[in-house]
């Protein structure tokens, strides 16, 4: 299945310009909220056995094998993976980490091989999420965790003006969607109302007071119906 992004990220300039682009100034926010959303959907993460899928530069991969998982990393693009892997070597936890290249639509695994499969930043390229969803659900055993874009949000309005124009989908389809199958949302976490480019292009402590106003807007009920990322905790 082709989808956006298995060709953007293959080109080495972007790859280059991944972690700072996305991951300097403001944008340390960003990912600093992320990896606590993802550490407080899992339990124990020390032993588990974990696929980072589409995991581009080991964000998640590396705060993981740190934690004590075994993690598989696996993307479609070289250059992202190769910044990874580079990454991992540097650490201290690469014994933990496995990296892999491939198809998120045609994983090279047997059923049940993970404890959870996690999925982030990689819902946004395809219209067709639940087609990866069942793939990543035949591999997992315990839970499987993601984030989408969300339609209803201000993302609709200067989403089509980046370069990578995300697909946004609704709170409510997906939430359909899972419920079509026998799974459940064991927790959903609604966050940032305003742009993620208002972080990412301002320095830490302009974008500090932002993101103070951005986390007591999105903790209103209000603020929940139209925050501009969900993310999502199915257990099995
Ligand atoms: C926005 S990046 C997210 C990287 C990482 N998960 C993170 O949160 O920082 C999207 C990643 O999805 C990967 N990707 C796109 N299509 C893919 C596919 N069909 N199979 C595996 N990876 C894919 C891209 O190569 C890219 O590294």
């Amino acid at each position: 299945m082709s989808m956006k992004g298995s060709h953007w990220y293959q080109k080495n300039l972007i790859a280059n310009q991944y972690d700072a682009k996305r991951f300097s100034k403001g944008g340390v926010l960003i990912d600093t909220q992320e990896k606590q959303i993802i550490t407080n959907f899992i339990d124990s993460i020390d032993g588990k056995k974990i696929l980072d899928l589409a995991c581009g530069t080991a964000r998640f991969s590396l705060l993981l094998a740190d934690l004590g998982a075994d993690v598989v990393a696996l993307d479609i693009s070289k250059p992202m993976l190769a910044i990874g892997k580079t990454k991992a070597q540097n650490s201290t936890s690469s014994d933990n980490m496995t990296f892999l290249r491939g198809s998120a639509g045609d994983l090279p695994f047997a059923d049940s091989s993970f404890d959870i499969v996690l999925a982030m930043r990689f819902f946004h390229l395809t219209t067709v999420p639940m087609y990866f969803f069942l793939e990543m659900l035949r591999v997992s055993r315990e839970k499987i965790i993601f984030d989408t874009f969300n339609k209803y949000s201000v993302r609709s309005f200067y989403n089509w003006a980046l370069p990578m124009n995300s697909i946004l989908h609704s709170k409510s389809h997906i939430s359909q969607l899972l419920s079509c199958m026998d799974v459940t949302i064991e927790e959903s976490h609604q966050d940032f109302i305003f742009p993620y480019g208002f972080y990412r292009n301002l320095p830490l402590s302009l974008s500090k007071p932002i993101r103070n106003i951005d986390s007591s807007v999105v903790s209103t009920s209000f603020g929940q119906s139209i925050s501009s990322v969900s993310y999502w905790s199915i257990s099995l």
